[in-house]
């Protein structure tokens, strides 16, 4: 579908919820009178990408109707695709003060005034039917049911404001909020994008899949994930710099922005492609490229069921093309990367390694070898990992 920025955001209109002049004026005047919730680092996350239109078509948390289709069937009640709930869970204690219809004050972590909530509906909601449905499994030491587990039995729903758009603290330079990559994708001319999404240090079979990907598209928007991750990945501000050089020393500049998606790693695997594709989509992509076991974590998901998740959907009302890419490495008999579509090797003559493979070898002092990792990036690893 067209639209005067490029392909259109998802449900067609890109949503703004930044409030600014009288109204956010209003809203600071209220500071000290409206009931308080302290949002944590995901909650924040998903605020803000309400705010930008990251998330559009929501306008705000989910009410019951959105939850109960999304968690059920993938959609949206008013039919739109959308495989992950985005809700505000509280406390019963919390939520039982608050009264629908009323302005409730958002705070971050740290106590400081960020949003407002307009209350429209609290509900309880089943956790191990979410677990089972959106994480395909209740084992806790699923790291998103583990989240869901120790969050609230309460979940707040309604529109919010964000009351201003600060700067990111670490990465202010890549902050670029999808009306800006709309422009920015408009401005050099690009009619066909593809997302990149990552959370770990980009290594060779990223590379070799984003390229191919840039092989057959106009421009590669390289957009890792910053928002909350588990303990044991590894932090945004390494990864970062991993990015920087990769693009700096591997990728022809004028093809290539780097940007920040603020989102929180869920780990859902097939439900987190379909909802990573459309938050691109939102920043304006065309295309999405899914690998081998996108979003996964663990044994929970094969290694191609994210791929196969996108033939659930109607691609018209995806409006975002996927672009699938096999479980990529280094071939030592054609002496490159490649995948089983593309080399005849043996499984011996393939080089690849797990991520966890790899944070051990980084903590030995260890350097992954130049098949797996571009040497500046694995020195950056190294040095990151002394530190
Ligand atoms: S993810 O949680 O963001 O998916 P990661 O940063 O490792 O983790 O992956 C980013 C993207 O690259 C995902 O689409 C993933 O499927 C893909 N990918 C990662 N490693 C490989 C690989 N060796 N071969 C093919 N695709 C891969």
């Amino acid at each position: 579908m067209s639209h005067p920025n490029g392909i259109a955001p998802h449900g067609g209109q890109l949503i703004d919820r930044i409030v600014t002049g009288a109204q956010r004026e209003e809203f600071l005047s209220k500071a000290d009178f409206l009931p308080r919730v302290q949002l944590d680092a995901r909650a924040v996350s998903d605020l803000q990408l309400i705010a930008i239109g990251g998330f559009s078509p929501l306008t705000g948390f989910m009410g019951k109707a959105d939850y109960d289709r999304v968690v059920e069937e993938m959609h949206l009640a008013n039919g739109l695709p959308w495989s992950i709930p985005i809700t505000l869970a509280v406390t019963e204690d919390i939520a039982a003060p608050l009264q629908e219809g009323n302005l409730i004050r958002l705070d971050d972590s740290a106590g400081r005034y960020i949003g407002v909530l307009q209350l429209s509906e609290k509900y309880t909601y089943d956790k191990t039917r979410e677990a089972m449905k959106v994480y395909r499994t209740d084992s806790k030491q699923h790291p998103g049911v583990a989240v869901l587990y120790r969050q609230g039995n309460v979940n707040l729903a309604g529109d919010i404001w964000l009351l201003e758009r600060n700067s990111h603290p670490l990465f202010p330079a890549y902050q670029i909020d999808p009306a800006l990559s709309r422009a920015a994708f408009r401005e050099r001319g690009w009619k066909t994008v593809v997302g990149f999404q990552t959370r770990n240090p980009i290594h060779r079979a990223h590379e070799y899949i984003i390229k191919c990907a840039l092989e057959t598209v106009d421009g590669l928007f390289l957009h890792p994930l910053v928002g909350a991750t588990k303990e044991d990945d590894i932090p945004a501000d390494i990864r970062m710099r991993c990015y920087e050089i990769m693009v700096e020393h591997y990728f022809p500049h004028n093809r290539v922005i780097l940007a920040i998606n603020p989102a929180a790693m869920r780990y859902a695997g097939p439900r987190e492609a379909i909802f990573h594709a459309l938050i691109r989509k939102n920043y304006g992509c065309t295309h999405f490229i899914v690998g081998r076991d996108h979003a996964g974590v663990g044994d929970y998901y094969g290694t191609y069921d994210a791929q196969y998740i996108f033939d659930e959907f109607d691609p018209a009302a995806l409006g975002i093309q996927p672009l699938k890419f096999e479980h990529a490495f280094y071939c030592k008999r054609t002496q490159g990367m490649a995948t089983t579509k593309t080399s005849p090797s043996l499984p011996e003559e393939r080089v690849h390694l797990s991520g966890t493979k790899v944070r051990e070898m980084l903590r030995r002092g260890e350097l992954p070898p130049p098949e797996f990792s571009r040497p500046e990036v694995a020195a950056e690893l190294a040095k990151a990992m002394k530190g």
